[in-house]
């Protein structure tokens, strides 16, 4: 089995998550996350979240559903689609690039005209019937709702979720009394009519962004600041790999925008205290033709997941090409004054991508014991439960203590587990697939000195603590069992 084969396994097998509408043959492009997932995710979306309100960033919440308006004037209307390929033999349906970059051809051509010239001169085989393919068309990837309606009743579901920041950027900046800089976050869902869904979390229809739209004065930027973190690799638009923090990247001009190098260094640290540090992650700038309509510069931080570079997440200088666009269009004041000085911000877009860093984070984490037994090694921060307390015994008064313990931890701590069924080999095999990285065990022994063992995941090392310190840490639980085996 490969890894991904093995982390979709167990994904399913133990909640996290699993094809949607399996019951009615299934739907490409969409997955339930189950009880353990949804915990796993919430505390990721958490850890991206806290690292920006540290920041001093406020967030918002908008809907899914827009009028057309709003996508004629951010320009999706016009230019959010991808080249589709169709064999008109079978009526089978591709992404053009992905075919292409199948046959080993690296010059995706960017619109229909160059697309079909090269179609001449290349053959490029159906994948389920063989034959020729000569078709290509452009494929808007938004969903439309009410195709028929009027213009302005036409609804479509929004492909990211930034729309929703930009047009509300007076209010806003009201809120915020008119300073700069301000970053102005929204966790939500985007939609996306892709052509050819796959990879689980990976190419989905409906996902979960977090996406914070930075909004600066190009004349004086702020975040200048970037503390010195972890080495990474960088792979810029000449291909020629590089090894430097973000703050040798921004000061050697690599990364040319450095409020952009500032958010690639946030990204970086986020992705590090989930599991997704340095060797996991790279940056790689977008090459020139593959850039988004709004886009003048784009580095996305991919996982290297088995052999492959996946995209989790776009760190994007939009400019002020949405603000200028939705200030044209709606008539709307996006100018901020300064003295004597009137002006649009600029804008940087950190767009986490939280179903892919999901995946990612789960394919990165897992592997076998010895003994064929497998292991989710999660931080604590992001595991579903931080720990699961296990009476050795159902009898004699040791459940009653456990539950005692249990319950008393729950006062402060909700990421805490009770589990008594089966032997205390087959509980510990049980949270270490989930990921849980403490197991507290309570025995005879516990009634007599009012002592706990505390097993760790990965060493499974065991030390003995007391209950009364157990309890006075269940505050910060994570951090006291976490120091127990630093
Ligand atoms: P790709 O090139 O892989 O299609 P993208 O460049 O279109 O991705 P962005 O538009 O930059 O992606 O979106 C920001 C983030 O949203 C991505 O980094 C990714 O993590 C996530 N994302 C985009 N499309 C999908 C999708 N179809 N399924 C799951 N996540 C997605
Ligand atoms: N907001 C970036 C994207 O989803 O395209």
């Amino acid at each position: 089995m490969t890894t991904y084969e093995e982390a979709i396994e167990l994904a399913k097998r133990r909640g996290f998550f699993w094809p949607s509408f399996s019951i009615y043959g299934g739907q490409s492009g969409f997955y339930d996350y189950g009880p353990l997932g949804v915990l796993l995710k919430e505390n990721i979306v958490k850890a991206w979240r806290d690292e920006y309100l540290r920041l001093g960033a406020i967030f918002i919440d908008t809907p899914n559903l827009s009028p057309e308006m709003v996508f004629r004037a951010s320009g999706h209307l016009e230019k959010f689609s991808d080249l589709a390929a169709r064999c008109s033999k079978c009526g089978s349906k591709y992404k053009l690039e992905s075919l292409l970059k199948k046959a080993g051809i690296a010059d995706i051509p960017t619109d229909v005209k160059q697309a079909n010239n090269l179609l001449e001169n290349i053959s490029i085989r159906c994948e389920k019937c063989g034959a020729e393919i000569k078709e290509v068309y452009d494929f808007n990837l938004m969903f439309a709702l009410e195709k028929n309606e009027k213009e302005a009743s036409r609804l479509y579901l929004r492909p990211e979720t930034a729309q929703g920041i930009f047009i509300n950027f007076r209010l806003l900046s009201n809120y915020f009394r008119g300073k700069l800089p301000m970053a102005v976050g929204q966790l939500g869902k985007g939609f996306r009519n892709e052509i050819s869904p796959r990879n689980a979390l990976i190419r989905l229809r409906e996902f979960y962004q977090g996406e914070v739209e930075v909004f600066y004065d190009p004349e004086k930027p702020g975040f200048a600041d970037i503390p010195v973190f972890e080495e990474t690799t960088f792979l810029p638009m000449d291909h020629n790999e590089k090894r430097m923090t973000v703050r040798e990247a921004s000061n050697s001009g690599l990364i040319r925008n450095p409020v952009l190098a500032h958010f690639v260094f946030r990204t970086q640290k986020i992705l590090s205290s989930i599991g997704l540090g340095d060797g996991v992650i790279r940056f790689r700038q977008h090459e020139k033709n593959e850039l988004a309509h709004y886009s003048s510069d784009c580095w996305d931080a991919e996982a290297k997941l088995e052999n492959e570079w996946v995209e989790i997440v776009g760190i994007s200088d939009r400019a002020s090409y949405d603000l200028k666009r939705h200030a044209e269009f709606s008539g709307e004041n996006m100018v901020i004054t300064d003295g004597d000085r009137k002006f649009i911000p600029s804008v940087v877009e950190p767009s986490f991508g939280i179903d892919r860093t999901v995946l990612s984070v789960i394919m990165v984490s897992i592997y076998t014991r010895e003994n064929g037994s497998k292991v989710l090694k999660l931080n604590t921060s992001i595991a579903p439960y931080i720990a699961s307390i296990l009476p050795l015994q159902k009898k004699d008064g040791v459940d009653v203590l456990a539950k005692d313990i249990y319950s008393s931890i729950l006062e402060t701590e909700s990421r805490i587990q009770y589990d008594e069924s089966g032997s205390i080999g087959r509980r510990y095999a049980r949270q270490d697939e989930v990921g849980t990285p403490y197991c507290i065990t309570v025995d005879y022994e516990s009634l007599e000195d009012r002592s706990v063992t505390v097993r760790e995941r990965d060493s499974t090392k065991q030390v003995r603590i007391s209950t009364d310190s157990l309890k006075q840490n269940s505050g910060h639980l994570a951090t006291y069992l976490d120091s127990l085996f630093a």
